[in-house]
């Protein structure tokens, strides 16, 4: 993903044309300057060579658009330096405020003979009065010609009137090649009209689009001609954003357009001569169904009414507050608007978040579309209590789970509660950094695998990952699910999405998240691709093959289309990736079998969720959706584009990357799991990075970059404790030698430059530390680092479940009852805490009676628990504990010791035994 600031800007960038189209102006500005200032005609040429590259760019953006461009050009081609110096100013600068949206004036060219009636939207003339109204822009896809898409633009502006709530320019491309440019290039555009009979080929010569879009468009489109271009397009424009609103005009039979399943997602399809009014309003009708944000909305107008209040929550209308003599600084600091939105009623619309009926049924089926799911739900305590949610409402006491045993705790804790037995499957150890990478599919088939041969397929109800991992590793989600469900076609997938929810809004990474997944694998079932991969499947292994046979784990497993359910769960922080507050977490489902759980899961949310949600949670979940169905596609972008350009500013720095690393997908994920062999994001083979996105096993989140900084000395927690503090910079979490740094939807350049310029200053102290020291400095530096990068405690795996809290000790798969273990450690007298360093535990290691573990013992960093109830502790485990230096262990306690279960409670006491279901 190359972001190389080359002049020539070529259009292939893809994921970087935002930064890099501002980029280029800049580069295109400081030419003209340079040519004003020294009249030379070498500048003069670099003028144009930029202008020329630019040119073909803002074919696909409305603003500055071809007619302001041509004047750009023309004063650049009469040797106008400085009037062309002025007018690129000035379009950069209004392309960066982005002061085109809501100023006429930027339209205007003053430095051109050209009638600026002709470049004035009209509807940006001031008729709106002082009402903000949001700018978007609509891709018009027409077999006109060229000259005649002035025209067409001209005439739609005439259709806007005083009252539109949003105001939209047009940008109108040729082929199909060019309308999936369009769409990629340019964030803006939000509605799709298409005119029937447009050619497949762009007149811009692209070639990474054609790698790219074979990822989008069904096979052999562009041999396609005429009306059968359409569907094809609609799939593509589709995929490639799926919030997209699509229109299509036709002089054909437009009923039986309307009608065709294909273009079951084209919100209208017109006769073409028809009224155009008609178009525009569906226009400004489709931007407003994602604009509402119902609850929201509401809230704002029942903050307005004047409400006696006479129930409990007497921060509501703020009284309490304001007139207080010594808490009005609260009221101040929040300022009115909060309390006036405050209630712990369920009138006026505010709805129940425990039974929806009004504004948050709405907003939740709204995000259910946003976010490609049958059902959303919002949860308010964070994701912690929406996996809870999942995990009550679908396990039943003594189901097999597969989970990572690096997962987030909440999950552990979901188990106990629904009494699950989880087979803790491991993922890659990352060893120099103290952290763990995804578990791998052969790990996972193989469990399964395990489970059939031992006759208790039927007993596992779910496979529980999460993707991607705190540090960036993201499954190929499809293919795990099909894998998975060829063995057993109905098992349940919840996928801890925590940090991935932005991830929907990514051309790139929709396709692994949970519900992209998901929308694939339906698709993929109802075509015809898995019967036939079934058919060579069942010849090479048989229709029921033995699950010891090693063919299966090798070769990819394709599911039987008539035996599988889709049942997919994903949970996301919604507040960790978008503009939710704090707790705002959604439940999203895709599952064919709901219904046969629908009950179980309003139980599961009535354990979990407070009587008294918090109502701004709520709106701000209503109002994230809103700005991801809008925006999200730009935002994600730009992080996206922000990482990519920490990740290269970091590693090639001479100065900052002797001392630090940005960790390359290289380093992040083996090479038997990246099947294409990319080694870096910010490799420039394009080709390979699509591809590697499509197919490898693992790929990582470009936002999320793990700096390696251990190399300059510093343990995590040092570093993360140095950087807030001198630094002002908040960041994630922290290893033994690293701390990950996240970009997301709120960050800027700015951002990335303050850290660059930290770095460098932090870069700079060592070495003018080293320098002042002397060798004694240089050798005591150089053992530090090596004591942080080498001498790293090797992290302990699962051992195994105590035999008592196994059914068959004689079993060879690992399932244990955590519960009865857990609920074990509630009578004082079956526990004993003996102390870490204590010559008994070395003993015991040695001659027994086994340690086991009486709770969860969970380390800051590495943050998964090393120890579960019921675990029998291992040496591994023991070194592993006596040699971490953090602070923050949970569930141990340095003064008592390791809480263990007594070896006579284990013996004697009888264990509650969970029937199975
Ligand atoms: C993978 C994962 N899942 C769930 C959670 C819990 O999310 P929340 O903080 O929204 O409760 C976290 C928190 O860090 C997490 O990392």
């Amino acid at each position: 993903m190359s972001l190389d600031q080359d002049t020539t800007l070529p259009l292939d960038h893809l994921v970087s044309t935002m930064e890099a189209r501002l980029d280029a102006w800049r580069v295109l500005n400081a030419a003209c300057r340079a040519w004003a200032a020294t009249g030379d005609e070498t500048a003069k040429q670099a003028v144009e060579h930029q202008l020329r590259c630019l040119r073909s760019l803002e074919e696909f953006y409305a603003f500055p658009g071809r007619q302001l461009m041509g004047n750009l050009a023309e004063l650049a081609a009469e040797g106008e330096a400085a009037g062309a110096a002025r007018l690129s100013a000035r379009l950069s600068t209004a392309l960066l405020s982005k002061s085109y949206h809501s100023n006429p004036g930027e339209w205007d060219g003053d430095e051109s003979s050209l009638d600026n009636a002709d470049r004035l939207p009209p509807a940006l003339d001031g008729n709106g009065g002082d009402v903000h109204r949001p700018y978007f822009e609509v891709l018009v896809v027409t077999p006109t010609p060229q000259a005649k898409w002035a025209e067409v633009s001209r005439e739609m502006r005439r259709l806007r009137r005083r009252q539109d709530p949003f105001v939209y320019e047009l940008v109108i491309v040729g082929s199909f090649e060019d309308a999936a440019l369009g769409a990629v290039l340019n964030p803006a555009i939000q509605a799709v009209v298409a005119y029937d009979g447009f050619p497949f080929a762009s007149q811009h010569d692209v070639p990474l689009l054609h790698r790219f879009l074979q990822a989008h468009v069904p096979p052999g489109a562009a041999d396609l001609t005429g009306e059968a271009m359409t569907p094809a397009l609609v799939r593509m424009l589709k995929n490639l954003r799926p919030e997209l609103d699509l229109y299509l005009l036709s002089d054909r039979k437009v009923e039986e357009m309307a009608a065709n399943p294909e273009l079951a997602c084209v919100r209208r399809v017109f006769y073409e001569v028809e009224e155009p009014l008609e178009i525009h309003l569906s226009i400004l009708k489709g931007i407003n169904e994602r604009y509402e944000a119902p609850y929201f909305d509401n809230l704002k107008k029942y903050s307005q009414r004047p409400m006696g209040t006479f129930h409990a929550l007497p921060v509501a209308r703020g009284k309490s507050i304001f007139k207080s003599n010594w808490i009005r600084d609260m009221g101040e600091f929040y300022g009115l608007n909060l309390f006036l939105a405050e209630s712990s009623a369920t009138t006026g619309g505010l709805d129940s978040l425990l039974e929806p009926t009004g504004h948050i049924k709405t907003a939740q089926e709204k995000a259910a579309r946003a976010f490609g799911a049958d059902r959303a739900f919002f949860v308010t305590n964070g994701t912690s209590t929406s996996n809870k949610i999942v995990e009550q409402a679908l396990l039943r006491p003594g189901d097999i789970v597969l989970v990572d045993r690096n997962c987030h705790k909440s999950h552990h804790y979901g188990m106990v509660l629904a009494g699950a037995r989880p087979v803790y499957l491991e993922a890659y150890p990352m060893m120099e950094y103290s952290m763990y990478g995804g578990v791998p599919l052969r790990t996972i088939k193989k469990a399964l695998l395990d489970l059939k041969a031992e006759g208790k397929l039927d007993r596992v109800r779910m496979l529980l990952l999460t993707n991607c991992t705190f540090d960036g590793h993201v499954y190929n989600v499809r293919r795990v699910m099909e894998e998975c469900l060829a063995i057993k076609p109905d098992l349940i997938f919840l996928w801890d999405e925590a940090w991935f929810g932005f991830a929907r809004f990514s051309p790139f990474f929709r396709q692994r998240t949970a519900m992209g997944a998901a929308a694939l694998i339906k698709r993929a079932i109802a075509g015809s691709d898995y019967r036939s991969a079934l058919e060579a499947q069942r010849r090479e292994v048989g229709a029921d093959p033995d699950p010891a046979d090693v063919r299966l784990l090798d070769r990819r497993l394709v599911p039987d289309p008539d035996k599988v359910r889709v049942r997919v769960y994903q949970t996301n922080s919604t507040h960790k990736s978008m503009s939710a507050l704090r707790q705002g977490s959604m439940i999203l489902a895709c599952d064919q079998d709901f219904h046969h759980i629908e009950e179980a899961f309003h139980e599961a949310i009535f354990t979990h969720t407070s009587t008294s949600p918090n109502l701004q949670i709520i709106a701000s979940l209503d109002v994230a959706r809103r700005q991801m169905e809008l925006e999200g596609y730009e935002m994600v972008m730009k992080a996206t584009q922000l990482a990519l350009i920490i990740r290269r500013e970091v590693n090639r720095h001479p100065l900052v990357s002797k001392y630090f690393r940005v960790l390359d997908l290289g380093e992040m994920v083996p090479a038997d799991l990246r099947q294409t062999g990319l080694e870096s994001l910010t490799s420039t083979d394009w080709t390979k990075a699509i591809e590697s996105v499509w197919n490898d096993e693992f790929v990582l989140d470009p936002t999320r970059l793990t700096l390696v900084c251990g190399s300059a000395g510093f343990d995590g927690t040092a570093f993360k404790g140095l950087l807030a503090e001198k630094y002002d910079i908040q960041i994630n979490k922290t290893s033994r030698n690293s701390i990950l740094l996240q970009t997301n939807i709120n960050n800027t350049r700015s951002d990335v430059a303050h850290l660059m310029k930290v770095l460098v200053d932090i870069a700079t102290g060592i070495e003018e530390r080293l320098a002042a020291g002397g060798e004694e400095a240089v050798a005591a530096f150089q053992g530090r680092v090596a004591a942080l990068m080498k001498d790293v405690p090797d992290m302990p795996n699962f051992s195994r479940f105590h035999d008592h809290f196994r059914e068959d000790p004689h079993s060879t798969t690992s399932e244990g009852d955590m519960r009865s273990a857990f609920y074990l450690a509630y009578d004082e007298a079956s526990c004993e805490h003996v102390k870490l360093n204590s010559r008994e535990i070395d003993r015991r290691l040695k001659n027994g009676p086994e340690l086991v573990s009486a709770n969860f013992v969970i380390p800051y960093p590495p943050g998964f628990p090393i120890m579960v109830p019921g675990q029998v502790i291992t040496a591994e485990t023991i070194e592993f504990m006596r040699k971490l230096d953090v602070k923050e262990i949970h569930g141990y306690q340095a003064s008592l010791g390791l809480k263990l279960l007594n070896p006579k409670a284990l013996v004697a006491q009888p264990v509650m035994r969970i029937e199975v279901a």
